[in-house]
């Protein structure tokens, strides 16, 4: 890893609309991203939060081996999905830019820029996918080893379609065919959908295509179910 130990944990606010482009340096404007949070920063005392850590370094180092591998992060609000897929990311290595007009040289952390993308997955189904965008979808090509998509399930109804949900399945067929059959591209999901194979919401939510794929990139062991964990939002409020 390319961390300095002593570099300050940053946290930037997303400003609306700024492009976030994987794999380049980010010019000042593009500093939407992602907070800088490495594992070593977090609470893995629960041995469930310690087991997906593992896992996603796994998921991590495989894609940076050139073997494309999923994972899915599954469990209700505030248990930490987000936070681990995001140190996720900033595990996959970053383009940190040197800070040249100081004597030190030292690293300059605020214009960092992960060579893993992440996306909402709002954003990549109702903006991204828009049909009248042509996006192409081609991030094996540009050099990103692995995509986080964050907060499946969450995508608001797709606008001015008669079948929204089937229209929704499309999209994520899109990706998900690209990453299980096409280029081979590792996918970090998470979801607040259930996983538990008694009644699995994603899969009904996304389709047995759809489903399929996932398993592909998925090795055995690597369908994370955070159910039951504590809402850190909720105790870090004191209740
Ligand atoms: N392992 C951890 N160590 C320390 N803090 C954590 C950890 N996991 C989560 N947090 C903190 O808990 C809060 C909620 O975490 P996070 O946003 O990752 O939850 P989430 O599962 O993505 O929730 P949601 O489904 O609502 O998006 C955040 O403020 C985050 O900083
Ligand atoms: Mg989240």
């Amino acid at each position: 890893m390319i961390y300095p130990k002593d570099h300050p944990r940053k946290t930037r606010q997303r400003p609306k609309f700024a492009p976030y482009r994987p794999g380049e340096p980010a010019t000042t404007d593009q500093i939407t991203m992602l907070p800088l949070i490495k594992f070593s920063d977090l609470d893995l005392l629960n041995p469930r939060i310690e087991h997906a850590s593992r896992v996603l370094i796994e998921t991590v180092e495989a894609n940076l081996r050139g073997i494309p591998t999923g994972c899915v992060l599954a469990g209700p609000h505030g248990v930490g999905k987000t936070t681990l897929a995001t140190a996720a990311v900033w595990h996959a290595g970053a383009r940190v830019p040197w800070l040249v007009d100081e004597e030190d040289g030292r690293l300059d952390w605020s214009l960092a820029s992960p060579v893993a993308q992440y996306i909402k997955a709002n954003e990549l189904i109702n903006k991204l996918l828009d049909p009248k965008n042509d996006y192409e979808i081609d991030w094996q090509e540009r050099g990103i080893p692995f995509t986080v998509i964050d907060d499946v399930g969450l995508e608001q109804t797709i606008q001015f379609m008669k079948d929204p949900a089937t229209e929704l399945q499309r999209r994520y067929y899109q990706v998900l065919d690209y990453a299980a059959e096409g280029a081979g591209h590792g996918l970090i999901l998470t979801t607040n959908r259930s996983i538990d194979p008694a009644a699995n919401a994603l899969r009904a939510m996304l389709g047995e295509a759809n489903w399929s794929r996932i398993l592909k990139l998925c090795p055995k062991g690597s369908l994370i179910d955070l159910n039951g964990l504590p809402d850190r939002r909720v105790a870090s409020s004191g209740r």
